[in-house]
Protein backbone atom coordinates (compact mmCIF):
# COMPACT_ATOMS: atom_id res chain seq x y z
CA UNK A 1 0.00 0.00 0.00
CA UNK A 2 2.75 2.45 0.66
CA UNK A 3 4.50 1.81 -2.85
CA UNK A 4 1.26 2.10 -4.32
CA UNK A 5 0.76 5.68 -2.56
CA UNK A 6 4.13 6.52 -3.07
CA UNK A 7 3.85 5.93 -7.22
CA UNK A 8 0.71 7.39 -7.13
CA UNK A 9 1.63 10.96 -5.40
CA UNK A 10 4.85 11.11 -7.92
CA UNK A 11 2.06 10.77 -10.60
CA UNK A 12 0.06 13.45 -9.21
CA UNK A 13 3.19 15.73 -8.50
CA UNK A 14 4.24 15.62 -12.58
CA UNK A 15 0.27 15.81 -13.18
CA UNK A 16 0.01 18.63 -10.97
CA UNK A 17 2.84 20.92 -12.57
CA UNK A 18 0.80 20.98 -15.47
CA UNK A 19 -2.68 22.21 -14.83
CA UNK A 20 -2.29 25.93 -16.24
CA UNK A 21 -6.16 26.27 -16.96
CA UNK A 22 -9.65 25.47 -16.24
CA UNK A 23 -10.04 22.28 -18.16
CA UNK A 24 -6.63 20.89 -16.93
CA UNK A 25 -7.73 21.09 -12.96
CA UNK A 26 -10.86 19.19 -14.34
CA UNK A 27 -9.25 16.55 -15.69
CA UNK A 28 -7.10 16.51 -12.72
CA UNK A 29 -9.89 15.81 -10.75
CA UNK A 30 -11.66 13.52 -12.64
CA UNK A 31 -8.41 11.43 -12.94
CA UNK A 32 -7.55 11.22 -8.94
CA UNK A 33 -10.26 12.68 -6.78
CA UNK A 34 -14.00 11.83 -8.61
CA UNK A 35 -15.98 8.99 -7.41
CA UNK A 36 -13.62 6.91 -10.23
CA UNK A 37 -10.55 8.61 -9.52
CA UNK A 38 -7.34 6.74 -8.62
CA UNK A 39 -7.04 8.65 -5.00
CA UNK A 40 -10.75 7.46 -4.22
CA UNK A 41 -10.02 3.86 -5.52
CA UNK A 42 -7.83 3.11 -2.97
CA UNK A 43 -10.38 3.00 -0.23
CA UNK A 44 -11.72 0.61 -2.72
CA UNK A 45 -8.42 -1.62 -2.32
CA UNK A 46 -8.25 -1.70 1.46
CA UNK A 47 -10.41 -4.82 0.86
CA UNK A 48 -7.25 -6.70 -0.92
CA UNK A 49 -5.09 -5.64 2.29
CA UNK A 50 -4.85 -8.46 5.61
CA UNK A 51 -8.08 -7.48 8.26
CA UNK A 52 -5.06 -6.08 11.06
CA UNK A 53 -3.57 -4.03 8.66
CA UNK A 54 -6.54 -2.76 7.72
CA UNK A 55 -6.74 0.10 10.62
CA UNK A 56 -3.10 1.58 9.46
CA UNK A 57 -3.62 1.20 6.23
CA UNK A 58 -6.89 3.27 6.11
CA UNK A 59 -5.45 6.28 8.26
CA UNK A 60 -2.64 6.23 5.35
CA UNK A 61 -5.03 6.64 2.54
CA UNK A 62 -6.79 9.16 4.46
CA UNK A 63 -3.86 10.81 5.07
CA UNK A 64 -3.15 10.85 1.56
CA UNK A 65 -6.47 11.71 0.64
CA UNK A 66 -6.49 14.82 2.56
CA UNK A 67 -2.96 16.12 0.62
CA UNK A 68 -4.23 15.12 -2.68
CA UNK A 69 -7.53 17.00 -1.73
CA UNK A 70 -5.32 20.10 -0.32
CA UNK A 71 -2.85 20.04 -3.97
CA UNK A 72 -6.20 20.28 -5.74
CA UNK A 73 -7.66 23.35 -3.63
CA UNK A 74 -4.54 25.12 -3.98
CA UNK A 75 -4.25 24.44 -7.54
CA UNK A 76 -8.16 25.69 -7.95
CA UNK A 77 -6.99 28.78 -6.00
CA UNK A 78 -3.40 28.88 -8.30
CA UNK A 79 -5.66 29.22 -11.49
CA UNK A 80 -8.58 31.15 -9.91
CA UNK A 81 -6.16 34.06 -9.00
CA UNK A 82 -4.17 33.55 -12.31
CA UNK A 83 -7.47 33.93 -14.30
CA UNK A 84 -8.26 37.27 -12.52
CA UNK A 85 -5.31 38.67 -12.84
CA UNK A 86 -5.76 38.09 -16.81
CA UNK A 87 -8.88 39.20 -16.95
CA UNK A 88 -7.70 42.88 -15.05
CA UNK A 89 -4.80 43.07 -17.16
CA UNK A 90 -7.49 42.30 -20.53
CA UNK A 91 -9.79 44.91 -18.99
CA UNK A 92 -7.50 47.90 -17.95
CA UNK A 93 -8.97 50.82 -18.11
CA UNK A 94 -7.17 54.02 -19.24
CA UNK A 95 -8.57 56.77 -17.14
CA UNK A 96 -6.15 59.10 -18.51
CA UNK A 97 -7.52 58.80 -22.08
CA UNK A 98 -9.96 61.53 -23.55
CA UNK A 99 -13.14 60.38 -23.96
CA UNK A 100 -15.03 59.75 -27.41
CA UNK A 101 -16.72 63.12 -27.87
CA UNK A 102 -20.14 63.01 -29.50
CA UNK A 103 -20.40 65.60 -32.58
CA UNK A 104 -22.89 67.85 -31.87
CA UNK A 105 -24.56 69.86 -34.93
CA UNK A 106 -24.46 73.59 -35.54
CA UNK A 107 -26.34 76.16 -36.70
CA UNK A 108 -26.30 77.63 -39.97
CA UNK A 109 -24.85 81.03 -40.79
CA UNK A 110 -28.20 82.43 -42.63
CA UNK A 111 -30.13 80.64 -39.48
CA UNK A 112 -27.52 82.61 -36.74
CA UNK A 113 -27.76 85.89 -38.41
CA UNK A 114 -31.38 85.93 -38.96
CA UNK A 115 -31.76 85.10 -35.31
CA UNK A 116 -29.64 87.27 -34.62
CA UNK A 117 -31.30 90.58 -36.37
CA UNK A 118 -34.67 89.05 -35.28
CA UNK A 119 -33.17 89.11 -31.34
CA UNK A 120 -32.47 92.84 -32.04
CA UNK A 121 -35.48 94.23 -33.61
CA UNK A 122 -37.54 91.78 -31.14
CA UNK A 123 -35.86 93.75 -28.07
CA UNK A 124 -37.03 97.03 -29.82
CA UNK A 125 -40.88 95.89 -29.76
CA UNK A 126 -40.82 94.75 -33.79
CA UNK A 127 -43.43 91.68 -34.60
CA UNK A 128 -42.56 88.91 -36.54
CA UNK A 129 -44.50 88.01 -39.34
CA UNK A 130 -44.29 85.96 -42.72
CA UNK A 131 -45.88 85.83 -46.16
CA UNK A 132 -45.37 83.35 -48.98
CA UNK A 133 -42.50 82.58 -51.13
CA UNK A 134 -44.93 82.41 -53.99
CA UNK A 135 -46.95 86.02 -54.73
CA UNK A 136 -48.72 87.66 -56.97
CA UNK A 137 -47.88 90.22 -58.86
CA UNK A 138 -49.96 92.55 -57.10
CA UNK A 139 -48.41 92.25 -53.90
CA UNK A 140 -44.55 91.82 -55.39
CA UNK A 141 -44.85 94.81 -57.92
CA UNK A 142 -47.97 96.76 -58.33
CA UNK A 143 -49.31 97.29 -54.77
CA UNK A 144 -45.57 98.48 -54.11
CA UNK A 145 -45.79 101.18 -56.51
CA UNK A 146 -44.20 99.04 -59.36
CA UNK A 147 -46.89 99.07 -61.94
CA UNK A 148 -46.63 96.96 -65.09
CA UNK A 149 -44.31 98.20 -67.61
CA UNK A 150 -42.51 100.29 -64.77
CA UNK A 151 -38.74 100.13 -65.47
CA UNK A 152 -37.88 99.39 -62.05
CA UNK A 153 -38.82 95.89 -62.99
CA UNK A 154 -35.81 95.19 -64.56
CA UNK A 155 -33.79 96.14 -60.89
CA UNK A 156 -35.07 92.46 -60.00
CA UNK A 157 -34.81 89.18 -62.65
CA UNK A 158 -38.00 87.63 -61.64
CA UNK A 159 -39.29 84.05 -61.88
CA UNK A 160 -42.51 83.62 -63.33
CA UNK A 161 -44.26 80.33 -62.40
CA UNK A 162 -47.56 81.44 -64.20
CA UNK A 163 -48.87 84.91 -65.53
CA UNK A 164 -48.76 87.33 -62.63
CA UNK A 165 -47.28 84.65 -60.26
CA UNK A 166 -43.75 85.20 -59.39
CA UNK A 167 -41.38 83.61 -56.55
CA UNK A 168 -41.42 86.46 -54.77
CA UNK A 169 -38.48 89.15 -55.63
CA UNK A 170 -37.89 90.46 -52.07
CA UNK A 171 -40.14 90.31 -49.15
CA UNK A 172 -41.10 93.98 -49.64
CA UNK A 173 -44.74 92.16 -50.15
CA UNK A 174 -44.69 91.23 -46.76
CA UNK A 175 -45.02 95.20 -46.23
CA UNK A 176 -48.70 94.84 -48.19
CA UNK A 177 -49.64 92.14 -46.25
CA UNK A 178 -49.10 93.35 -42.79
CA UNK A 179 -51.32 96.65 -43.52
CA UNK A 180 -53.83 94.78 -45.16
CA UNK A 181 -54.39 93.07 -42.23
CA UNK A 182 -53.40 95.07 -39.15
CA UNK A 183 -53.98 98.82 -38.32
CA UNK A 184 -51.36 101.56 -37.55
CA UNK A 185 -49.57 101.68 -35.24
CA UNK A 186 -47.50 98.94 -37.15
CA UNK A 187 -44.09 97.53 -35.91
CA UNK A 188 -43.00 94.41 -37.89
CA UNK A 189 -40.22 92.16 -39.10
CA UNK A 190 -40.81 89.92 -42.06
CA UNK A 191 -38.03 87.52 -42.82
CA UNK A 192 -38.29 84.80 -45.92
CA UNK A 193 -36.52 82.86 -48.85
CA UNK A 194 -36.74 85.13 -51.83
CA UNK A 195 -35.38 84.37 -55.05
CA UNK A 196 -34.13 85.92 -58.45
CA UNK A 197 -32.29 84.71 -61.32
CA UNK A 198 -29.10 85.83 -60.86
CA UNK A 199 -25.42 83.71 -59.77
CA UNK A 200 -22.43 84.56 -59.54
CA UNK A 201 -19.72 84.48 -56.53
CA UNK A 202 -22.39 87.06 -53.95
CA UNK A 203 -25.19 86.31 -55.88
CA UNK A 204 -27.73 83.10 -55.85
CA UNK A 205 -30.62 82.44 -57.11
CA UNK A 206 -32.44 81.53 -53.68
CA UNK A 207 -31.73 83.97 -50.84
CA UNK A 208 -32.76 85.64 -47.44
CA UNK A 209 -34.50 88.76 -46.85
CA UNK A 210 -35.46 90.57 -43.74
CA UNK A 211 -37.99 93.14 -44.13
CA UNK A 212 -38.57 95.96 -42.07
CA UNK A 213 -41.76 98.05 -41.59
CA UNK A 214 -42.73 100.72 -39.05
CA UNK A 215 -46.05 103.17 -40.05
CA UNK A 216 -47.72 105.50 -36.99
CA UNK A 217 -48.12 109.41 -36.80
CA UNK A 218 -45.28 111.35 -37.58
CA UNK A 219 -42.51 108.32 -38.29
CA UNK A 220 -39.41 110.16 -40.42
CA UNK A 221 -36.46 109.03 -41.78
CA UNK A 222 -34.79 110.12 -38.64
CA UNK A 223 -36.44 107.20 -36.95
CA UNK A 224 -34.98 105.04 -39.15
CA UNK A 225 -31.86 106.30 -39.07
CA UNK A 226 -32.21 106.30 -34.94
CA UNK A 227 -33.43 102.43 -35.20
CA UNK A 228 -30.38 101.55 -37.54
CA UNK A 229 -27.57 103.16 -35.41
CA UNK A 230 -28.71 100.73 -32.49
CA UNK A 231 -29.01 98.01 -35.00
CA UNK A 232 -26.14 98.05 -36.72
CA UNK A 233 -23.99 98.26 -33.27
CA UNK A 234 -26.05 95.52 -32.18
CA UNK A 235 -24.94 93.55 -34.82
CA UNK A 236 -21.28 95.06 -35.57
CA UNK A 237 -20.38 96.52 -32.45
CA UNK A 238 -20.46 99.94 -30.66
CA UNK A 239 -18.09 101.93 -32.30
CA UNK A 240 -19.94 101.26 -36.00
CA UNK A 241 -21.58 104.60 -37.62
CA UNK A 242 -24.01 104.29 -40.15
CA UNK A 243 -24.39 106.14 -43.75
CA UNK A 244 -27.48 107.34 -45.64
CA UNK A 245 -26.62 108.08 -48.82
CA UNK A 246 -29.72 109.10 -51.69
CA UNK A 247 -30.96 106.10 -53.84
CA UNK A 248 -34.41 104.80 -55.32
CA UNK A 249 -36.71 102.21 -54.56
CA UNK A 250 -39.75 102.63 -55.91
CA UNK A 251 -42.17 102.22 -52.88
CA UNK A 252 -39.98 104.56 -50.97
CA UNK A 253 -39.23 108.38 -51.51
CA UNK A 254 -37.22 109.19 -49.82
CA UNK A 255 -34.81 105.99 -50.38
CA UNK A 256 -31.73 106.08 -49.44
CA UNK A 257 -28.60 102.95 -49.58
CA UNK A 258 -27.19 102.31 -45.49
CA UNK A 259 -23.41 101.92 -45.17
CA UNK A 260 -21.96 101.13 -41.59
CA UNK A 261 -18.37 102.35 -41.18
CA UNK A 262 -16.16 99.47 -41.78
CA UNK A 263 -15.58 97.59 -38.33
CA UNK A 264 -13.07 95.39 -39.59
CA UNK A 265 -10.74 98.67 -40.06
CA UNK A 266 -12.59 100.94 -38.52
CA UNK A 267 -13.16 102.95 -41.62
CA UNK A 268 -9.36 103.80 -42.32
CA UNK A 269 -9.57 101.19 -45.56
CA UNK A 270 -9.05 97.56 -45.95
CA UNK A 271 -9.69 94.67 -48.73
CA UNK A 272 -13.26 94.08 -46.60
CA UNK A 273 -14.50 97.90 -47.27
CA UNK A 274 -12.67 97.79 -50.82
CA UNK A 275 -10.45 100.79 -49.14
CA UNK A 276 -13.75 102.80 -48.45
CA UNK A 277 -13.82 103.20 -44.87
CA UNK A 278 -17.70 102.05 -45.33
CA UNK A 279 -19.62 98.86 -46.44
CA UNK A 280 -23.21 98.73 -47.58
CA UNK A 281 -25.50 97.00 -45.20
CA UNK A 282 -29.34 97.09 -46.45
CA UNK A 283 -31.91 99.99 -48.56
CA UNK A 284 -34.62 101.48 -46.85
CA UNK A 285 -36.59 104.78 -46.76
CA UNK A 286 -39.78 106.64 -46.33
CA UNK A 287 -42.59 104.50 -46.98
CA UNK A 288 -44.31 105.98 -50.49
CA UNK A 289 -47.14 107.82 -50.05
CA UNK A 290 -48.62 105.35 -52.90
CA UNK A 291 -48.11 102.11 -51.01
CA UNK A 292 -49.94 103.91 -48.19
CA UNK A 293 -52.74 104.29 -50.29
CA UNK A 294 -53.06 101.13 -51.96
CA UNK A 295 -53.08 99.31 -48.66
CA UNK A 296 -55.90 101.91 -47.04
CA UNK A 297 -53.70 103.76 -44.96
CA UNK A 298 -54.52 107.28 -44.91
CA UNK A 299 -50.79 109.46 -45.77
CA UNK A 300 -52.40 112.27 -44.71
CA UNK A 301 -52.50 111.09 -41.25
CA UNK A 302 -50.02 107.96 -41.26
CA UNK A 303 -46.35 108.07 -42.59
CA UNK A 304 -44.43 105.29 -42.08
CA UNK A 305 -40.44 103.64 -43.14
CA UNK A 306 -39.14 100.64 -44.03
CA UNK A 307 -36.09 98.56 -44.92
CA UNK A 308 -34.88 95.68 -46.64
CA UNK A 309 -31.83 93.58 -44.98
CA UNK A 310 -30.07 90.82 -47.21
CA UNK A 311 -29.20 87.73 -44.61
CA UNK A 312 -26.59 86.01 -46.97
CA UNK A 313 -24.96 89.39 -47.41
CA UNK A 314 -24.85 90.17 -43.72
CA UNK A 315 -23.51 86.77 -42.69
CA UNK A 316 -21.15 86.69 -45.53
CA UNK A 317 -19.50 90.25 -43.88
CA UNK A 318 -19.58 89.49 -40.39
CA UNK A 319 -17.74 85.99 -40.82
CA UNK A 320 -15.44 86.63 -43.88
CA UNK A 321 -17.07 84.26 -46.48
CA UNK A 322 -16.24 85.09 -49.98
CA UNK A 323 -18.65 82.98 -51.81
CA UNK A 324 -22.11 82.60 -51.54
CA UNK A 325 -22.24 79.06 -53.43
CA UNK A 326 -20.74 78.05 -49.45
CA UNK A 327 -24.11 78.70 -48.08
CA UNK A 328 -25.79 76.07 -50.07
CA UNK A 329 -23.41 73.16 -51.16
CA UNK A 330 -23.64 71.70 -46.88
CA UNK A 331 -20.08 71.08 -46.86
CA UNK A 332 -19.50 69.91 -43.35
CA UNK A 333 -15.91 71.38 -43.35
CA UNK A 334 -17.76 74.47 -43.71
CA UNK A 335 -20.33 74.17 -41.49
CA UNK A 336 -18.47 72.99 -38.66
CA UNK A 337 -16.91 76.16 -38.26
CA UNK A 338 -20.11 77.72 -37.19
CA UNK A 339 -19.46 75.66 -33.51
CA UNK A 340 -20.11 78.28 -30.70
N1 LIG B 1 -36.89 95.23 -51.64
C1 LIG B 1 -35.59 95.79 -51.87
C2 LIG B 1 -34.73 94.79 -52.59
O1 LIG B 1 -35.02 93.68 -52.62
C3 LIG B 1 -34.94 96.15 -50.56
C4 LIG B 1 -35.63 97.27 -49.90
C5 LIG B 1 -35.23 98.57 -50.18
C6 LIG B 1 -36.67 97.06 -49.04
C7 LIG B 1 -35.86 99.64 -49.59
C8 LIG B 1 -37.32 98.14 -48.43
C9 LIG B 1 -36.89 99.43 -48.75
O2 LIG B 1 -38.33 97.99 -47.60
O3 LIG B 1 -37.53 100.47 -48.16
O4 LIG B 1 -33.72 95.19 -53.12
Amino acid sequence: MEEKIAALRAELEADRAAVHTKEDLSAFWQKYLSKNGSVTGLTKSLRDVPKEERPAAGKTINAFKVWAEGEYQALSAEIEKAELAARNKAETVDITLPGTRRETGALHPITRVKNEIIDVFAGMGFEIFEGPEIEDDDHNFTRLNVPKNHPARDMQDTFYVAEDIVLRTHTSPGQIRTMDTHKPPIKVLVPGRVFRSDSDATHSPMFHQMEGLVVDRGITLCDLQGMLDKFVQALFGADVRTRLRPSYFPFTEPSVEVDVSCFECGGKGCPLCKHTGWIEVLGGGVVHQNVLRNCGVDPEEYSGFAFGIGIERIAMLKYGINNIGLMTENDLRFLKQFKD
